[in-house]
């Protein structure tokens, strides 16, 4: 006999995690992993990193339009975020020190809903000023003012190192800022648009963006694609370090991708960037020997499953040979990200549903308290 209090069996359909589910509509990216092609409003990805910038490309994002001669100078740190800045202990993760600084500028800006490409451009501006301040306070420095003639990438490299960078140097750190600025309802874009959908405003989507991406399933492996690289030493050790590594069970960072069956375009935009650095790192030589060995014992490995290069593994030769160190590449990719995220907060905002999902409830049926 069936339990009168059990609740009927639940036999909608559920997805954990929503794996394969359609949670929304966009204009922004398209995504084709078979193919391996990524589009930002139908620009393929490589053509926007070789002919545009970082500021065209969030233009482009948030307004739909395409301004190549758009620029977007990084903004001063207003003095009540600069003293939360100051307050945080030096050891903070940068991830908690640009989160709070959203979050301050939030509660110093109180921007309001619907989130609106000014709103969008003024808190992408501002993040780099705050996370580049943080980098020297927890280093005992004093901050540098942004430079108004910089444009957004140049802008924070000057304010974390107080030199104005090469142009190539800005130039391949924009190429990253361009392949990280969009993609798709990934975990933090989805924060961002279930925040952005009870009418909240763009602070408190980006606050909870940059929590979402904090984790270490989504805030990407450059970092540990640097301890690989080190670790396998020289062009010659690459075969072996490989084969033994796959063998012992260890995941090869910066290869595979969930989505992405074939060579991630993302990498090959910023393989062709790494490439062409004027100060090409002997470390660019290595990273290429270990892809050649990785892809090549993947696929003996793997016949059937094609893992191939993902974004991380040229992300981390470009933010080394920038000068970033790699305890700030989680946080200077969420800088990359704000474009995304913002462009999804004003779409989200234009045409408004509460996200609220349903949820399959399976615990005790209904009872009385013991005693009761
Ligand atoms: N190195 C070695 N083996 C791998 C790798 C890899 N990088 N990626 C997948 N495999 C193997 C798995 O061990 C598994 O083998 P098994 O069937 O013998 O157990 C098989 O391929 C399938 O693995 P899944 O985890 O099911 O593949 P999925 O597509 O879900 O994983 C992921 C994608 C998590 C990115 C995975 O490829 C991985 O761990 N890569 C290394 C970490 C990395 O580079 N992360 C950055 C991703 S890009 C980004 O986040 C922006």
């Amino acid at each position: 006999m069936t339990d009168p209090a059990a609740p009927a069996a639940d036999t909608r359909p559920y997805s954990p995690g929503l794996e394969g589910v359609v949670a929304g509509e966009t204009s922004l990216s398209h995504i084709d992993g078979a193919a391996g092609r990524l589009l930002y409003r139908g620009y393929p990805i490589g053509e926007l990193v070789r002919a545009g910038s970082y500021a065209a490309v969030a233009e482009l994002l948030w307004s739909g339009e395409w301004r190549p001669d758009a620029t977007l100078p990084c903004l001063p740190v207003p003095g009540t975020v600069m003293a939360a800045l100051r307050a945080l202990p030096t050891t903070a993760r940068p991830m908690d020190a640009l989160r709070t600084a959203v979050s301050a500028w939030g509660a110093v800006t109180d921007p309001s809903f619907p989130p609106t490409p000014d709103q969008a451009r003024a808190l992408t501006a501002f993040s780099p000023s705050a996370l580049a301040a943080f980098a020297r306070i927890r280093r005992g420095l004093e901050p540098v003012a942004p430079d108004p003639d910089l444009d957004l990438v140049a802008g924070y490299l000057y304010q974390i190192n107080g030199e104005r960078p090469d142009a190539a140097t800005a130039r391949a750190l924009d190429a990253y800022f361009i392949v990280g600025a969009e993609h798709g309802f990934n975990a933090s874009t989805f924060t961002a648009r279930v925040i952005t959908s009870t009418r909240s405003d763009i602070a408190s989507a980006v606050a909870g963006a940059i929590g979402a991406m904090k984790g270490p399933l989504h805030g990407g492996a450059p970092s540990e694609v640097v301890e690989q690289i080190h670790e396998v030493g020289t062009p010659e050790r690459a075969e072996v370090w490989v084969r033994e590594a796959l063998a012992s069970g260890t995941r090869l960072m910066g290869f595979g991708h969930r989505v992405y069956r074939a060579y991630d375009p993302r990498a090959a935009a910023l393989r062709e960037v790494a490439e062409s650095m004027e100060h090409r790192p002997e470390w660019l030589e290595l990273a290429i020997a270990v892809e050649d060995v990785a892809l090549r014992v993947l696929g003996e490995k793997y016949p059937d499953r094609p893992l191939k290069t993902n974004v991380e593994f040229y992300a981390a030769p470009v933010l080394m040979g920038v000068g970033l160190t790699p305890d700030l590449f989680p946080a200077t990719f969420a800088l990359a990200r704000h474009a995304g995220w913002t462009a999804h907060a004003i779409e989200q905002g234009a045409a408004n549903r509460l996200i609220r999902p349903d949820v399959r409830y399976v615990g005790a049926a209904e009872r009385s308290l013991p005693g009761a």
